[in-house]
């Protein structure tokens, strides 16, 4: 079970300590993912939905690299983060760019404030809504926003397996211990129940897990200790050697195998 002094990943608490330790959402190791992957996938799928004409929403943007990307090819995009310095770095990379096409806001879905979730656009204005590793919490209010024939595409990570050496690790870091794993269920079935709420069917569902691989020690240790609280961390120096044994026992000729699991789906807007 998780401990309570480490928030579980990906919860509020979770993203505003990333945020005071780095700047943007980024992964802060390098790796190695195998051909197929689903984040190749999603953009893959988002691109072939772009057209001249269409207005986009991006829920939970980051830093606003994706929006950035996509707005050469689609006439507007609207993206949305709770996390301020986020958003700051995406308004400076519009500007460093020139984008004129795309509105970053700082907004928080899931405020208390508000007496349901809302999404921060008009009725019928929206032909699009991505979101790439984003909580799902938008679908809610989707039918509201969206125009007519409009589309819902998100990528969402799946739990990956946990790995046969975890429990090699210092005890904190056990995949079981670290807030990593949520034990929530499949975002499959969380998904469709919530679309299900929303009076939307799922379109199509596609998982993809293929290899990620880490070729050094220290990549893993940045990996697994990523947006921990400093004091949870311990010093690099003091599990080298762990590291290092579970590289001599577990390692392929590209490192550590892991999984990298993401559910892309797609829901359609009908009348
Ligand atoms: C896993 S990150 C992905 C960021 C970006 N989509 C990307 O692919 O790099 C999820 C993002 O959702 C944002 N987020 C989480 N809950 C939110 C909420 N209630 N309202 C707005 N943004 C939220 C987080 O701040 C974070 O930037």
């Amino acid at each position: 079970m998780a401990e309570l002094s480490i928030p579980r990943a990906h919860s509020s608490s979770w993203y505003d300590h990333l945020a005071a330790v780095q700047r943007g959402y980024y992964y802060p190791w390098e790796s190695v993912v195998g051909d197929g992957d689903g984040e190749t996938a999603f953009v893959n799928l988002v691109n072939a939905h772009l057209t001249p004409e269409t207005r986009v929403l991006e829920v939970g943007c980051g830093h606003g690299e994706l929006a950035l990307s996509l707005a050469p090819h689609c006439a507007s995009v609207t993206a949305y983060d709770r996390v301020a310095s986020y958003i700051d770095l995406a308004i400076d990379a519009q500007k460093a760019q020139g984008v004129s096409n795309v509105t970053f806001l700082h907004y928080d879905m899931t405020d208390p404030a508000h007496d349901e979730p809302k999404l921060p656009v008009d009725d019928n204005s929206v032909d699009l809504i991505i979101g790439r590793r984003a909580p799902i919490h938008w679908i809610a209010d989707a039918r509201r926003v969206c125009a007519s024939g409009a589309t819902l595409i998100a990528l969402s990570p799946m739990e990956e397996p946990i790995p046969k050496w975890s429990d090699k690790l210092p005890h904190k870091l056990h995949y079981e211990n670290s807030g990593r794993h949520t034990g929530t269920g499949s975002i499959h079935q969380s998904v469709e129940n919530r679309l299900h709420q929303a009076g939307l069917r799922l379109h199509s569902g596609w998982g993809y897990d293929v290899p990620e691989y880490f070729s050094t020690p220290r990549d893993l240790f940045n990996m697994l200790t990523w947006g921990l609280p400093a004091d949870e961390i311990p010093e690099y120096e003091d599990i080298e050697s762990r590291l290092t044994r579970i590289f001599d026992t577990n390692a392929g000729p590209h490192g550590i195998e892991l999984r990298h699991c993401r559910f892309l789906w797609k829901a359609l807007i009908e009348d």
